[in-house]
């Protein structure tokens, strides 16, 4: 039986229902609202009072409505046909609906129930399988889809029968599975799962150190990604968060990817809906919409299902992990969903942490990012779930608590600076401050050294610390003047702008330079650091700064130019000439690293 209620206090989207049976904390319920059910989750039970939130605007919401409450958490349908669809955050198919935007109290089905997939089994009679275990398999948009054992079911199963390879709609029982018991259990290619719990079929989760390939230089030269790994982009408003997420989002080597457009402004996501759909994938040459799932939540959407959304983003990613595929999951922003924490805390009136957010804050942005990861399943294979998340701190504040606690889980900063931002030096991701923690990682070091060469992690650093030479430089220069400095301090702070305009920035409109890819990246870092340890003769500092604008310029058309083009080799040639100019006789034979 199911438990009811009756509405008691409404504030805002929160509401306080007297009930007559048990509830759960996030139990979902549905509150009648003149003939149309809202969509509501427990939050918090005291004693008879169940206060939930409403998924929904709760006007003319009144005393005495009634609840009805089902049971079970808020809960994604998994299957086959997610892939190039438009979700809200409680997964209701945006494009089944009229217009953009949701009516209050349409929920629509996030599958078709009538397409029919071509499923392959896997798995056959009598075999022994457990939660996750792959049973069959159809083709979801050149992805191999897998069709698993329920994950809420534990222990071991036998498979008593399977269907044979062919065409069923998603609903068909494709296997039926035995218990220890004798019981049978039918499964589909359906399944659901709660959001807020974690998607927990794989054996062991260790350290990720694969290179995610993302062809943004800064990323993958400077501070890379893994697969599996976590990273954040803080930056206040207009300094590239956005367009830098969707440069990863459409060039990341990723089977599938996930992004979750959270609380930013309607006209953004209209542009997401728009543009996608266009755009090709580099790596395919098919459409990247394909492989991707836009779950959109925007700022006039209810606040509450801003708060699912990263929820249902994430178990989506779980699911194609667990059919060992390498996802890519991003969220923008997740400041946007903190606050919609803070809003619902602040209703509940419960104790504040800094600036009012919730006190548990930390420890929901620790959980949540904690999903993420590289893991190894029970069939030997391997999936993961990258997550990149962007935050937007009030007044590009770095000491508030979503960034401050985002910091202590991720492992990839990469802080987009207002200063660089303003001075078009496009991404805006600040050389100095960012980091990645993968860098450190000897598993990681052993990996790029064997994909790139032995050379690589010396190269990286050394333009690393070039970076940092040439920023305490400019320092002393506008302090002295340009008078008051040696012509050497000259030539090694252009040496950290030549690093910084030939490899840190990327013009993510360009066709060809908006994605790099590694091969390209390390051959560009290669000369830019044999550039770097090149001695030059020059008599004064017009000439530094002249000399290297002209190195800088010829770099760039490179990077503007197809690789290896003979377009690319004009400017290579041009290159070579320009340098024996200025080259020190002893160094011309060996432009040694050091
Ligand atoms: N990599 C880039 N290359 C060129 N222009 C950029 C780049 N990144 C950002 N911009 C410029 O900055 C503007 C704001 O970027 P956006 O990502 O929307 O900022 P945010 O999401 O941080 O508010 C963009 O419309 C674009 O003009
Ligand atoms: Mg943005």
């Amino acid at each position: 039986m199911k438990t009811k209620g009756v509405v008691k206090g409404i504030v805002s989207n929160l509401v306080t229902i007297e009930v007559d049976g048990p509830v759960a904390q996030n139990e979902i319920c549905f509150v009648s609202v003149r003939g149309r059910a809202l969509m509501a989750e427990v939050i918090k039970v005291i004693g008879k009072n169940a206060y939930v939130q409403v998924f929904d605007s709760t006007r003319g919401m009144k005393v005495g409505d009634e609840a009805t409450f089902e049971q079970h958490m808020l809960e994604v349908q998994l299957g086959p046909g997610m892939l190039s669809k438009n979700f809200d955050g409680l997964q209701n198919d945006l494009d089944k609906m009229e217009g953009v935007f949701l009516k209050r109290g349409d929920y629509t089905d996030p599958l078709d129930r009538e397409k029919k997939w071509h499923f392959v089994p896997l798995a056959k009679e009598g075999d022994t399988v457990v939660a996750g275990s792959w049973l069959g398999e159809v083709d979801e948009n050149f992805q191999p889809h897998r069709i698993m054992t329920p994950f809420a079911l534990e222990g071991s199963y036998k498979v008593k029968s399977i269907v044979t390879e062919g065409d069923y709609v998603v609903d068909h029982v494709v296997a039926v599975l035995t218990d220890a018991q004798g019981k049978d259990i039918e499964v589909s290619m359906v399944q659901r799962w709660p959001v807020k719990k974690p998607i927990l079929v794989h054996v062991d989760k260790p350290r990720p150190y694969k290179l995610l390939e993302t062809g943004v230089r800064i990323i993958d030269t400077m501070n890379p990604i893994v697969e599996g790994g976590t990273g954040f982009i803080p930056g206040p408003f207009g300094t590239g968060k956005t367009v830098l997420q969707h440069a990863i989002s459409k060039q990341a080597e990723a089977d599938i990817v996930i992004i979750a457009a959270c609380g930013e402004r309607a006209n953004e996501i209209v542009e997401i809906f728009k543009e996608f759909p266009e755009l090709v994938d580099p790596h395919t040459g098919r459409k990247l919409m394909e492989r991707t799932i836009i779950i959109a939540n925007t700022s006039n959407m209810p606040v509450a299902a801003r708060e699912a959304s990263v929820y249902t983003a994430m178990t989506i990613a779980e699911y194609y992990r667990a059919m060992g595929l390498k996802v890519l999951l991003m969220a923008d922003s997740t400041s946007r969903w903190a606050q919609a924490l803070r809003e619902m805390s602040n209703r509940l009136e419960e104790l504040p942490g800094p600036d009012a957010f919730p006190m548990d804050l930390s420890a929901i942005i620790a959980n949540f990012y904690a999903r993420a990861g590289y893991v190894q399943l029970k069939n030997g294979k391997t999936g993961s779930v990258t997550f990149i998340g962007t935050v937007s701190p009030a007044g590009g504040n770095l000491k508030e608590p979503v960034t401050e606690n985002t910091k202590k889980v991720a492992r990839c900063f990469y802080a987009l600076e207002q200063a660089r931002a303003d001075r078009k030096r496009y991404p805006a991701v600040n050389p100095i401050d960012s980091y990645s923690k993968y860098l450190e990682y000897p598993e990681f070091e052993e990996y790029i050294t064997e994909l790139v060469g032995e050379n690589w992690i010396p190269m990286v650093n050394e333009a690393k610390t070039r970076m940092h030479r040439g920023k305490e430089i400019a320092e002393q220069i506008n302090i002295l003047g340009d008078d008051g400095v040696p012509v050497e301090y000259h030539e090694i702070f252009w040496k950290s702008e030549l690093i910084d305009f030939v490899i840190l920035q990327q013009d993510a409109f360009d066709d060809i330079d908006c994605v790099t890819p590694l091969e390209r990246q390390e051959v560009m870092l290669k000369k830019v650091i044999d550039i770097c340890n090149m001695k030059f003769r020059f008599e004064e500092f017009n000439e530094v700064s002249e000399f290297f604008k002209r190195i800088i310029n010829i770099l760039k058309q490179m990077n503007y130019s197809e690789f290896r083009s003979e377009q690319f080799e004009k400017y290579e040639a041009q290159l070579v000439s320009l340098l024996q100019e200025r080259l020190m006789e002893e160094a011309v034979a060996t432009p040694e690293m050091k």
